[in-house]
């Protein structure tokens, strides 16, 4: 049986449904060729952040080195992306150079969580020849002033910001810490957005006990991490009017399968690529093609929502009945 592995994600044409998501991979254009090689449908670049956008924008570079005491704390300990992602004028060249070497659709990634001036930064991408522009909104409430609703509205009027200045699509990118996911995916859907990527890792800080330091700790996912982003996906799926993508532990062809019978577009992978190379890419792809083949399916299409709460056997799987549920059926290990 032939398997067509064609994705459609908010109006590109992907060959595949795995997308790299934003990781240091991406910072090289000859790994971008070889996870191309590999069968990546389409791949999103490192973020550019909103920190470095504004200390370019207001040439802070001479204050950062001479009175950083004069900046706030937001800037002041912004730390230099050079490594991630070369720096505001080196994204450009490398998405520049990225766009002419690889035949997938390339997208850029904008990280940031107000409005401002920085959004601008968005049409320059578009201008550079990204296919797409991913749209990070990574904002961590600590503010005991700041309501739910008041943080809703930022995400709203950044992404109007973003729509207005860009004719490409755009996907927001968001955490799960919301008290009406659907509610907020659908206010996106109406302003604008063409997709939502489910769901950002937040990186917890720890605490070195030696030195007494809150250390930053970036730990890769498992595919355990998948389930989260399945149920919310489920849910939603059918409801609205825009494309999904699913990134937080994708590691394996099965993953990818679970990713799109819950009802997501595109399944996205950086975890498993950093553990194992962009070659992992290619397996992966043949892991799903066997699933694939041995439960009949031919296309990705077919497979998209099959298992979403509105066409799953049981719509309350995703609900809290499954909650209640999977409490009582915790068998406890006999000692
Ligand atoms: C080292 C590293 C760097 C990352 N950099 C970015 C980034 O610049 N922008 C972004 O939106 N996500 C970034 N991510 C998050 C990934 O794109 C992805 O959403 C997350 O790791 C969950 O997917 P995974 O389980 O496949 O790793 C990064 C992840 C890792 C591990």
């Amino acid at each position: 049986m032939v398997i067509e592995l064609t994705a459609q994600y908010m109006g590109l044409t992907l060959k595949s449904p795995i997308v790299v998501s934003s990781n240091p991979l991406c910072d090289s254009v000859e790994q971008i060729q070889r996870m191309e090689a590999a069968g990546a449908g389409a791949v999103v670049l490192p973020s550019l952040f909103e920190e470095q956008l504004t200390i370019k924008d207001m040439d802070l570079d001479y204050y950062l080195e001479h009175h950083p005491d004069a900046l706030p704390d937001q800037l002041r300990f912004a730390p230099d992306m050079k490594r991630h992602n070369r720096g505001a004028d080196g994204y450009f060249a490398h998405l520049y150079r990225t766009r002419n070497e690889t035949d997938i659709p390339i997208i850029a990634s904008l990280n940031g969580a107000t409005d401002g001036g920085w959004v601008r930064y968005a049409q320059m991408l578009e201008g550079v020849g990204a296919s797409a522009l991913e749209l990070n909104i990574y904002h961590l409430p600590a503010r005991f002033t700041e309501s739910g609703a008041h943080i809703e509205q930022t995400y709203l009027r950044l992404l109007r910001d973003v729509k207005l200045r860009v004719s490409i699509p755009v996907a927001v990118k968001l955490s799960p810490y919301f008290s009406s996911l659907p509610h907020m995916v659908s206010q996106l859907a109406d302003a604008g957005a063409d997709a939502v990527v489910l769901f950002n890792r937040f990186y917890q800080p720890d605490i070195d006990l030696e030195t007494e330091t809150v250390l930053p700790n970036l730990q890769l996912s498992n595919s355990a991490e998948l389930r989260l982003r399945l149920r919310w996906v489920a849910i939603l799926h059918g409801h609205i009017p825009i494309d999904m993508a699913v990134t937080g532990g994708v590691h394996s062809g099965g993953d990818v399968i679970k990713s799109l019978l819950a009802g997501a577009n595109a399944a996205m992978m950086a975890s498993a690529l950093l553990k194992h190379g962009p070659d992992h890419i290619a397996t992966v792809l043949r892991e799903a093609e066997t699933w694939m083949t041995t439960n009949g399916y031919k296309t990705v299409p077919e497979l998209i929502g099959r298992l979403s709460q509105q066409h799953a056997p049981d719509s309350t799987a995703f609900e809290r009945a499954n909650y209640i549920q999977a409490l009582n059926s915790y068998e406890q290990e006999s000692s």
